[in-house]
């Protein structure tokens, strides 16, 4: 094909799939009354902001992460704004066991569950990567095997509520780039977990719908001093990704983009990976 052939066709798929995207939103607001949502991640950043849009549309909440005096603060405005319920359990996701106790623990509490929100992440330096092999080991566990592990113990619930798996992931899950390769590798992994049991799921007729978000660049605490140096580019607000996250899960759409951007550059993506790669080693700072 020319490159002009691929140019057509190209925007002839990006304005479907812009008219797809555009009619296929619904979401009910009332529809999250009284939903038994799981959020982990939840003492900080996204995952924050996540347990308040659920608050506020007046879900029961369990909200998760390690440091249980922050989460306790959380569930305090959580309440204040609008929860039925809301519970919190401190937890290590790098510990195997946690990772099980959590989703038994909402159980438990909630009686059940309608959405199993999975969002933390464990903390990973931001720079080239230095050959340390037990670094990514332990992330895969943190970032990777604990969503599957949940998943797991989830499911069972998840299939008597009808309910869904909202998965937390990232544009650095679909396109390479530089100075995040472990956070990154968990990332694709998470996609191509979750994108094949859609397909599994889909198959069997499952009652459960899962939700990949993919994000762009968000304005969180640890983004922000992440990347300052590295990169200048558009930060995201935090609480508008929470609300698109929340979105994307209710209305159970497969797959969710924010910002904007992000759908196109999965869309381009292995269009010109040329220029593709000289855009992206060029939109950074390397000073070694
Ligand atoms: N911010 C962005 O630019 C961006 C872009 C694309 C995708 N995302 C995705 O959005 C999600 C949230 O990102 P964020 O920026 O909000 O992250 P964040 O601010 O760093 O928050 C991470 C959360 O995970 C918890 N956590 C860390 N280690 C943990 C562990 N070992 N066990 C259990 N919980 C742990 C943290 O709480 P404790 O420290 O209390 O445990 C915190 O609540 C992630 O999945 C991330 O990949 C973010
Ligand atoms: C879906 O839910 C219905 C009850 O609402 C149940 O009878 C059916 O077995 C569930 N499907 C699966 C695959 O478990
Ligand atoms: C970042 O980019 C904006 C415009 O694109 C510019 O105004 C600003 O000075 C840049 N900041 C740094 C630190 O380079």
């Amino acid at each position: 094909m020319n490159i002009y052939a691929k140019l057509l066709l190209l925007c002839s798929i990006g304005v479907a799939f812009i008219a797809v995207r555009w009619s296929a939103t619904s979401f009910n607001e009332e529809s999250l009354k009284g939903a038994r949502v799981l959020v982990t991640g939840a003492s900080t950043g996204i995952g924050e902001q996540l347990a308040y849009q659920y608050a506020r549309l007046g879900a029961q909440l369990v909200i998760t992460a390690r440091r249980g005096n922050v989460l306790e603060e959380v569930v305090r405005k959580c309440k204040e704004m609008g929860a039925q319920k809301a519970f919190f359990i401190p937890a290590d996701m790098a510990s195997p066991p946690d990772a099980e106790r959590v989703v038994q623990y909402a159980i438990e509490q909630l009686g059940g569950l309608d959405f199993l929100v999975l969002n933390h992440i464990g903390p990973s330096p931001y720079s080239m990567w230095n050959g340390d092999v037990e670094h990514t080991r332990w992330l895969l566990q943190v970032n990777f095997l604990s969503y599957l592990q949940m998943a797991q113990k989830a499911l069972p619930t998840l299939e008597k509520s009808k309910g869904s798996i909202v998965v937390v992931s990232s544009l650095l899950g679909k396109i390479c780039g530089p100075f995040t390769l472990p956070y990154a590798a968990t990332k694709f992994a998470l996609n191509g977990f979750f994108g094949g049991l859609q397909h599994e799921l889909a198959m069997q007729k499952s009652n459960v719908s899962i939700t990949i978000c993919i994000l762009g660049l968000i304005d969180t605490d640890s983004a922000m001093e992440k990347i300052k140096g590295y990169i200048n580019m558009t930060a995201y607000p935090a609480h508008e990704s929470a609300r698109h996250i929340v979105e994307a899960g209710a209305s159970r759409q497969p797959e969710a983009f924010y910002p904007w951007y992000t759908f196109y550059a999965c869309l381009f993506r292995d269009w010109f990976p040329y220029f593709r790669d000289l855009a992206i080693q060029n939109s950074y700072t390397y000073n070694p």
